[in-house]
């Protein structure tokens, strides 16, 4: 027989893991409520040329990542690697530019880059991310920074760092760009085959290399900032001091680029040293320019966006517990008139948004209670063919294991008022 298998670079995410997936995603969503950023939904699929366009031809991303497809009538279309272009396409597409000075929004979903699939990196993963478009102050820059700060400390991560950098602007790119190629220019032999070809193509992306003996030779390099133009000089200075003054610890990476070219400006990344070599759980930065590259008006804008599997892993490996979600009661008929009893039960206590479960298998008492156990449910309710005479259960206390006596015309209020009072403690 044929064994289907996902993928290579996909994965499913089971129920127990989902629980930690939902807090992540819950949390996110209430940061983003309390700095004022609103949902956009954006497709899964755009027009191939948008990426192009928007990403950078020399990307890794667009020469060698992208799942472009054919419709059926030709057209080239792509699965989106990334957010922020799609965002972008969808601002101007609607017009909110001409409707606010400012729009901060933000998105959640699967993204899909074909690369070798790693610890932490996949060929379809999961972002949330957000975008302040018209941030012509610096101060958007810090508090994006500052949200993905908030974010991580409130799913409980511990030692992440931030890192930031300034890449320039189309000013002093070439400057930058021409200190660099003049210094590797020399050493070429030293680099690897990846940073030989990158010297034509994007020499700033060599910064990123991971190999181990580029890196020893990288410790020579020039700093960038120094030939930062003034008008870039002034924000990255700028920026940092609204991070001083808002107690936001950061670290100035020299050698921190991105792997899109649409930055200008600040980038960021917050790293952790639980993710091995994909050690970058949320990136972002600056993009002066990509409205303007997408057919807009000259609009300034800022955002990141952070992976869902890597914030994960780190919780997993950080050993991060989150609120379980089992059910607060379980009903346990042991025959079939119970049954029919426990289903009327089940029915009108869900209309009262209590979570239960029923066990309605012809198991004996001594297994159901062993599902019970297994679940975690607080309470369990029993309803022996004896008990249906009386017309009452048992309810029992999973916490203490006591159990009491409770007449079927009081129980449906008797759950009502503990699962109000255990939801309120
Ligand atoms: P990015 O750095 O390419 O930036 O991706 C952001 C985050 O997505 C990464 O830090 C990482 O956590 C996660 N990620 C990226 N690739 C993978 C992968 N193959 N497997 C698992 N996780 C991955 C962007 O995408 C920009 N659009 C962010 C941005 C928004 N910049 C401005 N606004």
């Amino acid at each position: 027989m044929t064994k289907y298998t996902v993928p290579r670079g996909t994965r499913d995410i089971l129920p127990a893991e989902v629980a930690l997936w939902q807090f992540v995603e819950q949390k996110a969503r209430e940061i983003f409520r309390l700095y004022n950023f609103r949902e956009i939904r954006t497709p899964i699929f755009e027009h191939t040329e948008l990426f192009l366009r928007g990403i950078g031809e020399n990307t890794d991303i667009i020469s060698k990542e992208m799942y472009n497809f054919q419709d059926r009538k030709g057209r080239s279309l792509t699965l989106r690697p990334e957010g922020t272009a799609s965002v972008v396409r969808a601002y101007l597409e609607s017009n909110l530019h001409k409707q606010e000075a400012l729009s901060k929004l933000w998105y959640q979903g699967p993204m899909f880059r074909y690369e070798r699939p790693q610890a932490g990196r996949y060929r379809q993963f999961h972002q949330m991310g957000c975008e302040v478009l018209g941030a012509v102050s610096a101060y958007q820059d810090t508090e994006v920074i500052a949200l993905a700060q908030h974010f991580f400390e409130t799913i409980g991560l511990r030692g992440l760092e931030v890192h930031i950098n300034s890449v320039g602007c189309p000013i002093c790119r070439p400057v930058i760009k021409e200190r660099l190629k003049s210094f590797l220019g020399d050493n070429l032999n030293n680099l690897c085959e990846d940073c030989r070809k990158r010297f034509e193509t994007n020499p700033l992306r060599i910064l990123d290399c991971k190999n181990p003996e580029c890196n020893e030779f990288f410790v020579m390099l020039p700093d960038i900032s120094d030939v930062l133009c003034a008008e870039c000089k002034e924000h990255y200075h700028d920026v940092q001091n609204y991070l001083n003054i808002m107690r936001i610890k950061y670290m100035v990476n020299p050698r921190l680029v991105r792997g899109l070219d649409y930055y200008t400006k600040t980038v960021f990344e917050v790293i952790s040293s639980h993710l091995g070599a994909q050690n970058a759980v949320c990136g972002g930065g600056r993009y002066d320019n990509l409205i303007q590259e997408l057919g807009g008006p000259s609009i300034p804008a800022v955002g990141f966006a952070f992976g869902l599997e890597r914030a994960v892993l780190i919780m997993q490996n950080q050993k991060v517990t989150v609120p379980g979600r089992t059910p607060y009661l379980l009903l346990l008929p042991l025959g079939e008139n119970a049954g029919n009893r426990a289903a009327i039960f089940a029915n009108k206590l869900r209309r009262k948004n209590i979570p239960l479960e029923i066990d309605i298998s012809g198991r004996g008492l001594s297994a159901k209670l062993k599902t019970a156990n297994k679940l975690g449910v607080r309470y369990v309710y029993i309803l022996g063919e004896d008990e249906l005479v009386d017309k009452c259960g048992q309810l029992k206390d999973m916490r203490d294991g006591r159990q009491k006596k409770i007449r079927f015309d009081k129980f449906l209020a008797e759950m009502e008022k503990k699962y109000k009072k255990d939801n309120r403690s």
